[in-house]
């Protein structure tokens, strides 16, 4: 995984006049607001966004489209050391914030399918899968100034990052915003199929035995459930400015 690092935009400031925290991590469940918040303040920040589920997403897709059972889990493990995964600036101008390649091919939406989320979760709870994505994403976060999104950034990726977000809403919320996404993709959705698969993501997640979804002991929860994106925003860019990670 290489590319990742491209996301990047403006100039690095020198560390030692800058105040700001370099490593932002942003958990929570699904379709809680934290991608949107985490790809706006890195834009504004000018710092690399990585959006870590994209990573999960891929290997769950590359098994199911090369008839990998996803309950295979030394199978899906093997596939997982050997995926070659991307991600770029956008190649394409259809909405993406980026592009996820997996062995050369473009999934940026291939991912995104109702029957990707119903394998995501079992995926992800595999050990080894866990062991081949957090070695290379802390490979990406290594040079800092990255705002890195997902279940276990806070708790287990980077327990040391300068500032901790914990994003959630009500799960009624989180499906009917997850509803909205697909329909406005052109694709079919019934709101109670996709309450049942964030039900059952949610469950899956915050009960395994590796890495579960937790809130970080010194993470700060944002609930977006009655908040718009501009009032979560400005809450983290508020702390943003207000935690100065050490300067030396
Ligand atoms: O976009 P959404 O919130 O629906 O999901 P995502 O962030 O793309 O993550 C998809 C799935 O990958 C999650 O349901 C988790 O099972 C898994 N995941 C994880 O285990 N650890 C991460 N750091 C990120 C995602």
């Amino acid at each position: 995984m290489k590319a990742a690092q491209l996301l990047t935009s403006s100039a690095s400031p020198n560390p030692a006049v800058d105040p700001r925290p370099s490593t932002i991590a942003v958990d929570g469940p699904a379709a809680s607001g934290k991608s949107t918040l985490g790809g706006t303040l890195a834009r504004r920040l000018g710092y690399l966004y990585f959006d870590t589920g994209v990573m999960y997403r891929a290997v769950t897709w590359a098994a199911l489209t090369r008839s990998v059972p996803t309950d295979d889990e030394a199978a899906v493990t093997a596939l997982a050391e050997r995926l070659h995964i991307e991600v770029e600036p956008p190649t394409v101008e259809d909405g993406r914030q980026y592009t996820v390649l997996a062995d050369g091919v473009d999934v940026t939406w291939l991912i995104r399918t109702p029957e990707v989320d119903a394998h995501v979760s079992t995926v992800s709870a595999y050990p080894g899968v866990r062991r081949a994505m957090v070695a290379q994403q802390r490979r990406v976060a290594a040079a800092g100034r990255i705002v890195m999104v997902g279940r276990d950034i806070g708790t287990v990726v980077l327990p040391d990052a300068d500032l901790k977000l914990y994003v959630d809403a009500s799960v009624e919320e989180r499906a009917r915003r997850r509803w909205l996404e697909v329909q406005e993709r052109g694709e079919e959705a019934d709101y109670d199929d996709v309450l049942a698969s964030m039900r059952h993501r949610d469950e899956v997640d915050s009960h395994r035995e590796v890495s579960p979804l937790r809130v970080a002991k010194d993470a700060v929860v944002l609930n977006t459930t009655a908040l718009d994106i501009e009032g979560v925003l400005d809450r983290a860019e508020r702390l943003v400015e207000e935690r100065g990670c050490p300067v030396d």
